[in-house]
């Protein structure tokens, strides 16, 4: 018998689900050559900061999305949103209908570099996957994310990777301990594109100098094994960072004054605008946020741990 594709054939929950996903920095991101297809090879470190956003999957009878707090007045609230791609993805993989009302609570400032609405549409796979009982595998929703987005499969991940290919195959790094960061989160995005773009143009153009590529990812990676938090300040590095500072000068700023108040290191994250800091504790981390707000270079400022988990269902001590 055909299953109507209004009849959920699957054995999901009943109540809503909600599940949180965090923002993701760069350590380090060295950008190749612009391939036929539009995207960049690329190498990064990924890693998990303790900034969520928060996606509750509710039955319905129909695809609703409903946004709450950062940039909730700059983004979709129907199936253009990126989470809203997710549970359509996800529910022709499973053939049910994508009967489900999505509320987004954004802390993740839009368009910052931070993946923001690739830790929403990993949250809304989470959750809808558990709401449809799916039963598909980590590696089956993997592959889904890495349908959705560069940085979305990093999103269900979490923790410390190594990201190839355009940022969607991924390694674990072996990280010891936590680290302590602080976000210089400036006033307005950059898209993407934009920035991809300018480096391509930087590059490509003869009169000046191109900026030279980072090395490798070893400095980086040695650091985060080792636990070396004046190591790893050193070897932060991004090649989109000459582009995001080409199409916002008034970055070159904020990375000076997060110095000048006793930053470890301090890099763009993704294409930016945020800055991600580097200190030695908590301590520390609150009172830089605490400086660099004062000093008055960027929208916001946040102290955040990694690494942290991926897209999770939220548990009672969340
Ligand atoms: O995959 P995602 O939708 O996040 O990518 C957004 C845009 O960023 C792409 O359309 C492309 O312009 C740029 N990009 C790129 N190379 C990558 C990742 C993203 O050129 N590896």
């Amino acid at each position: 018998m055909e299953v109507p594709l209004s009849a959920p054939r699957l054995m999901g929950v009943p109540e809503p689900v909600t599940v949180r996903a965090p923002a993701k920095i760069n350590l380090y991101l060295s950008i190749g050559e612009r391939r036929p297809d539009g995207y960049h090879d690329l190498t990064t470190v990924f890693h998990a900061v303790s900034l969520y956003d928060e996606v509750t999957a509710t039955p319905a009878s129909s695809l609703s999305v409903a946004i709450e707090g950062e940039g909730e007045a700059e983004l979709p609230a129907d199936r253009g949103n990126l989470a809203a791609r997710a549970a359509i993805l996800l529910a022709r993989r499973v053939e049910v209908a994508p009967a489900v009302r999505l509320d987004l609570t954004k802390r993740i400032p839009v368009a910052a570099g931070l993946a923001g609405g690739s830790a929403d549409a990993a949250a809304a796979l989470v959750a809808c996957d558990a709401l449809w009982g799916s039963g598909l595998g980590r590696g089956e929703l993997t592959e889904l994310a890495a349908e959705l987005g560069s940085d979305v499969s990093f999103a269900l991940a979490g923790g410390t990777a190594l990201g190839t290919g355009r940022g969607e195959r991924l390694t674990p790094v072996l990280a010891s301990g936590g680290w302590h960061w602080v976000l210089g989160i400036a006033d307005g995005g950059l898209s993407t594109p934009a920035v991809y773009a300018e480096l391509d143009r930087l590059r490509a153009d003869g009169k000046r100098a191109a900026p030279a590529p980072v090395g490798g990812p070893d400095g980086v990676m040695n650091a985060l094994r080792r636990h070396d938090p004046a190591a790893l300040g050193a070897a932060l590095a991004n090649d989109l960072e000459p582009a995001a500072r080409s199409l916002r000068p008034g970055l070159a700023r904020t990375l000076a004054r997060g110095y000048e108040l006793g930053a470890l290191g301090g890099v763009v994250s993704g294409s930016g605008p945020t800055f991600a800091f580097l200190v030695r504790s908590r301590d520390s981390a609150v009172r830089l946020a605490a400086a660099l707000a004062g000093a008055g270079v960027c929208r916001t400022v946040k102290a955040v741990h990694g690494p942290v988990s991926g897209a999770r269902i939220r548990g009672p001590e969340d």
